[in-house]
This record gives C-alpha cells, structure tokens and sequence, in this order.
C-alpha cells in the first residue's frame, strides 16, 4: 500500500498538512499559536497586525446567527513592535507562521510587512479586506488599488505574499488577476461577508459597528463559489476559507481549486481538535479513494 501524504507545498512553503487556522478568531499570542500548531495545523496564521496598537470597536463585537458569526471587532491588536516579540517565541520552537497584516495607507502596509517579513514571519497575508473599517475595506474592492498596494509590498519582502480577497465585490475574479498581476504569490478566499444582525427586544442593531462580517458554515456555499471562479481566472495558488468545519468541506474547497485550507469560525464550534478532525478525515478520503497526495485533489472537480 503506498503511503499516504498530507504534506503540500504552496507558494515555496513547505508544510505537514494544508489545514491553518483563519486569521482572526484566536489572537497573535505565542501561546495560543504554539496551541494551534500542537493540535496538528499545517501552519499558523496571526490576528491582523498594523503598524500601531488599535482598540477596535466596542462591545458588541459579535453576534451569533444561524449557521455562522457575524464580527465586527474593528483591527484590534497590539502592533506591530508587539508582535515581534512573540514570533520570536514562535521561531524557537519551528512553528511555519504566515503573519496577516493590514494599514490605513499604502505605506503603512509596505512598512509593516518589511518588519514582519525581516523578522522571519515564513509567509504574509495581506488583508485588505476588512469589511469594518473605513479604507481597509474599500481598498479590497477596487482591482486598481489591490494591485498597486500588492506590488508596492511585494517590492519590500523576500516572502511568499498572500493576498485576502473579500466576498464583498461583484466579480472576485477582477480583484484576484489585479492582485497576480501586483505580483501576488497566492490568495487566500475569502474573508468575511457583509451582514447584520437586529435585536427585536432592542430594536436595534446587535453590533456597535452596525454591520459586520459573516463567518461559517452559512458562508461555505458563496466562498466555495469564489474558490471555484477564482480556479479559473489564475495561475497562482489558492487557500480556501469559508466555513470549513468538516473534512467533507475541506475536500470540497480542494476540489474546487483551493490548494490549503483555513479554519476559522469551526475552532469555536468544535475547539481545537478540528484540526486533527478535518486532516484524519482527508487522510481517509485520500486512502479510500486511491490518491496518495492532496495535491491530486486540488481543482479536480473541473475537468470535464
Ligand atoms: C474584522 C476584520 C476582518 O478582516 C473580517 O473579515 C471581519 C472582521 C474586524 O477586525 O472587524
């Protein structure tokens, strides 16, 4: 029987399975990372870092739907100077850590990734598309501005550069070849989708933010959608994120065209494990079905 291999390589990154966890949902702290890693993710992905420490909106910052989360937290996190203190930490014990960042300008982007990648981040996801904070998310929505600012980070790192897409557009396929064109490495689709949540004993809006961005299964079926358009748009690699909870989603976003997988709101709803979870059951499928590599699934369900 030949061996089975969860390994991939994704824009030069060599890692032990496909699975990360989203950026977002857990933070930027060494513990909590090395905790991710330990529980069987191919590689780590930080909390958003900018340039200065941010507060972030007010309570409430989330709300729980149907099928999902809808967060509007607003960037918080410690900065940038913070962050590299803890990637220290993270290095020292070989943990592959892909630092997603974002800036209110273009050269606040450029600076905080050249920090990051001198730092020895091994990859950099670039965020902007942040549906809660005025600018981030407009950024992500114009081909123009995606490319400019891609290229102006691409020119000051020495690392795979990822570029976040937002579901929040109406031809995702422009935003990806504006971001390969700026000389993007890969993309990670997609981040969260614009929603909002109304309290009818408040009357109210339930986020401070008002609107904010839908997470999980509810948004599995439209990120897989965008998965599968950007497949046929580009040539550079995708990681695929929206609601993936099971490994049949994990197969699914494989089949579509993604080549690695983040979870996000799924390490809420099923804890830490689901990164065991979702990559004992991709081993099974694999076996079950003869394939020995993840790589033979990716983009599988578009040959005619
Ligand atoms: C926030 C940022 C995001 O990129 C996202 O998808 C949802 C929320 C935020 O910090 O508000």
């Amino acid at each position: 029987m030949a061996e089975i291999r969860l390994a991939i390589e994704i824009a030069g990154l060599n890692l032990r399975n496909p699975v990360m966890n989203a950026a977002g949902i857990l933070g930027l702290t060494a513990d909590l990372l090395r905790r991710v890693y330990e529980e069987g993710a191919g590689a780590v992905v930080t909390k958003s870092i900018g340039l200065k420490p941010r507060m972030g909106h007010p309570n409430p910052t989330v709300a729980i739907v149907e099928g999902g989360l809808i967060n509007a937290m607003g960037l918080p996190n410690p900065g940038v100077e913070y962050f590299l203190g803890e990637l220290e930490k993270l290095k020292a014990g070989g943990i592959p850590v892909v630092a997603s960042f974002f800036g209110e300008t273009l050269d606040e982007f450029v600076e905080v990734a050249s920090r990051l990648s001198e730092a020895g981040v091994d990859a950099l996801e670039l965020n902007c598309s942040c549906p809660n904070v005025e600018g981030v998310g407009i950024l992500g929505s114009d081909p123009g501005a995606v490319k400019r600012v891609t290229e102006a980070v691409k020119g000051c790192v020495d690392k795979p550069l990822f570029v976040k897409l937002s579901p929040n557009v109406s031809d995702i396929t422009e935003i990806a070849r504006a971001a390969e064109r700026g000389g993007a490495d890969g993309l990670t689709a997609v981040n969260t989708l614009r929603a909002i949540a109304l309290s009818i004993e408040a009357r109210r809006p339930i986020l401070s933010n008002v609107t904010g961005g839908l997470s999980g299964p509810a948004l599995k079926p439209v990120a897989l959608r965008c998965v599968w358009e950007i497949y046929e748009a580009v040539e550079i690699p995708i990681i695929g994120c929206g609601g993936i909870t099971t490994w049949r989603d994990a197969v699914e976003y494989l089949l579509a065209g993604a080549s690695a997988l983040q979870v996000g709101t799924a390490i809420m709803t099923r804890g830490l494990r689901v990164f065991r979870e979702i990559n004992m059951g991709l081993r099974n499928y694999l076996e079950e079905n003869g394939f020995r590599e993840v790589s033979e699934l990716v983009g599988l369900a578009h040959e005619s």
